[in-house]
Order: structure tokens, then C-alpha cells, then sequence
């Protein structure tokens, strides 16, 4: 029950009305407690995957990753699989990755480019326009069986800035009005230019909100992530969108207000600098204003290599996080270099399991001063040419997914919390004005398996 609470929380970067990164007005979502049954409940799995999953947009993957008519790749969440595949007239088409012989997975593979796909089980071909091709032998079949050529069931696909997104009930509002974000947001990044240059998917021993939860607040960094004091304040600016969308900026490059000495450079802080060609040794700042120092730097490179782009962005984009959430489980960090987007991906049987999903997409730029910024925390010898689509790295479970300390600190902090969420002691999250994009995904969340959405 609402009962008209409304965050009053000050954090605001002070951008004008008009901008991008703008402060968005309070949005009242209530105080209620959940029932924590939501994180662990067969029952309330079994509601979100009727009532949730199919009725939304799910992000499935991006255009860059398939360029050519034929080329595909899969995409899994819970029971279900697609094929998202470029068409002849370079449209997008999604399929469910199933047989409509007897069920089997018609395409294998994770990505690839394809004339037609070929079922492994009796070999009905299918055109990648989802049609019927073939039947094996198709004068054994009586004929009223098989008259209405069961082809590849399809999903609505739509695209927007570069990201694909599919519903599979094709019954969703329009794209651009159900993600709820304003016009420009996404298409500023020009994630169509970017290249997956790393791709990993973990699974960890969660639910999926838990992990949607979790990355939606900065509350946790001081305790659970000190070591970003030094470097990133936790006081973010929290913004709420229409339809369970949100967004928090975390400033970048800037001591925590925690620490005390707010003049000494930390060192990550001198690493940050260093990485856009700043000197340490010769910066004589405080690191109250290495932040500035650095956006001013990124503006002045970008400008002496042609990097037109940069032009749209503000200061506060070049340095800070701007941690964006489309609902119900993708977060995309948006930088001008590269866009890391994560998906938290619900098992197909376990609640209590979920695939913690990253794509790190950079933008190449030719220009033999460029380096790939330290911050986007690549592996040594990442390919970040763009010319080979990385594998998937699947990382089971009881294995860290190393893609930084960072993250290898909620991996190992998630399974605990979702022991005591379990717990008959716990009543449900009381969530504080910092956790503000949690009960609005939550909220949003409680309307749809409720039915009010
Ligand atoms: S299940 Fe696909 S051809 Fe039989
Ligand atoms: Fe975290």
C-alpha cells in the first residue's frame, strides 16, 4: 500500500532542465514491503515468467554484432531462446529457437551467419525469414499435417541507437515509449559505431532481482567496495523514468565526501589522469579538481583527433558513470569510449539462479596516440580492432567471473544475501532514499505480476 512517501533526496548535479543530465522530478512509489518470497518463491517465478518476460522488451543484443543479411546470434532468457537474425532487406527479424517438428533448437550457436537454418534432429530447413524450406522426405507426412508450412515462430524485434530488443507476445507498447527514457538518450552513445570487444556470462546463486537490486544503488560502495572511495563518489544523482526506467550518475574522478582529506591526489585518481595524458608528478590540483581536469583533458584530445561525437556530451559525461536502467533487468554504463551493458538473465528453473551478463562494446577509433582507456578494465590482449567478434566466456558457478575486483566483490556478496533473504527473520527490504531506483524497478516490477500492468 502507497502511502506517499517521496524521496528527498539532494544529490543533483545541477544541469539545466533541457539537458540530458538533468534531475528528475521525485517519483512517489510507496513505502510497502515486498514479500521477500519474490527472491526465492517457485510460485512467484513461475508468475513473472507468464506475466513478466513475455510482456516486455527484452534488450537481446546489438546491430553491430550483425551486420550482413544471415548473421545471427541467440539470446536466452529463462525457457526460452531466439534467433535474432538480419534479413535480406537488412531488417531485423527475432524467432523463437525452436523446431515446430518435435521441439528441437533449430540453430546451436551462440553467433554466426547462416544462408538458412538447418534443424540437427531430421533436417527441416528454415530461410532465415523464418520459412519453411524443406521437410525431409515430406511425402511420408499426410499432407493436411503439414499444410500451413510451420514455419519459425516469430518475436516483435525493434532496434533503437543500435540496441536490439524483442517481446516475445508482440503485444508491448511501442519501443521508444515503453523504455521511457528521453528522445536522444540512448542514440547519443552511437552504440552502432561500438564493437563487443568482451563478452562474459556468469552465473551466480541469486535471484536475478537481487542482482538488478544490487547494481541500482551506490549505497554498498563505501563497505562493500571501499577500495572506489578514493576515486568515485557514492552520493549519486538518482533520476526515475517513466515505466520502471531509471538512471543514477556517479561522479567519476572525485574523492568520496566520506574521505577526509579531500586535497591529497589518490592514486587511482593520478591513474585516471595519467590514462588521458595528464602528468601526475606535474599536476599541482587538489583532487577536488582532478574531475575537471580530466573532462577538460578528454575535451581538448577529442577535439585534436577529429572525435566529433564528443561535441554532444557534457563535461560531467566525459568523467562520471551514467549508470542507466531499463526495466526489467539490462543496466548499461554509458561512456563516450564504450557502452558496458549487463543483463541479469533468470534461470529456467531455479529462482534462486541467475546468469549475470556483461557486454563491453568500445568504439574503435584509428588514431595511433588513441590507447583503450585503463578504467574499461579489459583483459591484456583484448582484440579491440573490432574485426572478430569475441566468444562468449561462460563462467559456472562457484567461479569468480573476473571481470575486476569490483565485481568479483558482489559476486561473492550476492549468494550470502540471498541466504538471508530466505531467512523466516526477514520481513522485507526497507529501502532509503539512496536505494530510490530499486523500489521504482521493484515497483514497476509488483505491477505487472500483480496484473495492474
Ligand atoms: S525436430 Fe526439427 S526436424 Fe525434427
Ligand atoms: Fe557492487
Amino acid at each position: 500500500m502507497s502511502v506517499g512517501y517521496q524521496p528527498k533526496w539532494p544529490m543533483d548535479l545541477g544541469a539545466p532542465a533541457d539537458s540530458l543530465e538533468a534531475k528528475q522530478p521525485d517519483v512517489d512509489n510507496g513505502r510497502e514491503l515486498y514479500d521477500p518470497m519474490r527472491f526465492y518463491s517457485r510460485e512467484f517465478m513461475e508468475v513473472e515468467m507468464d506475466r513478466l518476460w513475455p510482456r516486455v522488451w527484452l534488450l537481446a543484443g546489438v546491430t553491430s554484432d550483425i551486420p550482413y543479411d544471415g548473421d545471427y546470434f541467440t539470446f536466452e532468457v529463462g525457457r526460452e531462446q531466439f534467433i535474432i537474425v538480419r534479413q535480406e532487406d537488412d531488417s531485423i527479424k527475432a524467432f523463437y529457437n525452436v523446431c515446430p517438428h518435435r521441439g528441437n533448437r533449430v540453430c546451436m550457436n551462440e553467433h554466426g551467419a547462416a544462408a538458412s537454418f538447418t534443424c540437427a534432429f531430421h533436417g527441416w530447413r528454415f530461410g532465415i525469414d523464418g520459412k519453411l524450406e524443406h521437410i525431409t522426405d515430406e511425402h511420408t507426412f499426410d499432407p493436411k499435417l503439414i499444410e500451413h508450412r510451420p514455419g519459425l515462430t516469430e518475436a516483435a524485434c525493434d532496434s533503437v541507437g543500435g540496441i536490439i530488443f524483442i517481446n516475445m507476445d508482440g503485444k508491448a507498447p511501442p519501443l521508444k515509449e515503453y523504455l521511457g527514457l528521453p528522445e536522444g538518450y540512448i542514440e547519443q552513445y552511437k552504440v552502432d559505431e561500438m564493437k563487443v570487444v568482451h563478452h562474459v556470462r556468469s552465473a551466480w546463486k541469486a535471484n536475478w532481482k537481487l542482482g538488478v537490486d544490487a547494481f541500482y544503488e551506490t549505497y554498498h560502495l563505501p563497505y562493500v567496495h571501499p577500495q572506489t572511495q578514493g576515486v568515485m563518489e557514492d552520493f549519486s544523482q538518482n533520476d526515475l523514468y517513466a515505466n520502471g526506467a531509471s538512471r543514477m550518475i556517479v561522479p567519476i574522478c572525485t574523492k568520496s565526501h566520506r574521505v577526509e582529506d579531500q586535497d591529497s591526489v589518490d592514486p587511482y585518481q593520478a591513474a585516471m589522469m595519467a590514462d588521458v595524458g595528464i602528468d601526475p608528478a606535474t599536476f599541482s590540483g587538489t583532487a577536488g579538481e582532478v574531475r575537471e581536469a580530466v573532462q577538460q583533458a578528454k575535451r581538448k584530445r577529442a577535439k585534436e583527433m577529429g572525435l566529433e561525437h564528443y561535441e554532444h556530451f557534457t563535461d560531467g559525461q566525459l568523467t562520471d558513470s551514467w549508470a542507466t536502467g531499463l526495466f526489467p533487468n539490462v543496466q548499461m554504463g554509458m561512456h563516450p569510449e564504450g557502452v558496458f551493458i549487463m543483463r541479469f538473465i533468470p534461470d529456467a528453473d531455479d529462482p534462486e539462479l541467475f546468469y549475470y551478463e556483461t557486454m563491453i562494446l568500445y568504439r574503435p577509433v584509428e588514431n595511433p596516440d588513441w590507447k583503450v582507456p585503463a578504467w574499461m578494465g579489459l583483459p591484456e590482449g583484448t582484440d579491440v580492432s573490432g574485426e572478430t567478434r569475441p566468444e562468449v566466456i561462460h563462467v559456472p558457478l562457484g567461479k569468480l567471473p573476473e571481470l575486476g575486483e569490483v565485481l568479483d566483490q558482489d559476486a561473492e556478496l550476492l549468494p550470502i544475501v540471498q541466504k538471508g533473504v530466505r531467512s523466516r527473520a526477514f520481513k522485507g527490504s526497507l529501502y532509503g532514499d539512496q536505494e530510490q531506483r530499486v523500489r521504482h524497478f521493484e515497483a514497476e516490477l509488483e505491477r505487472y505480476v500483480t496484473g495492474k500492468k
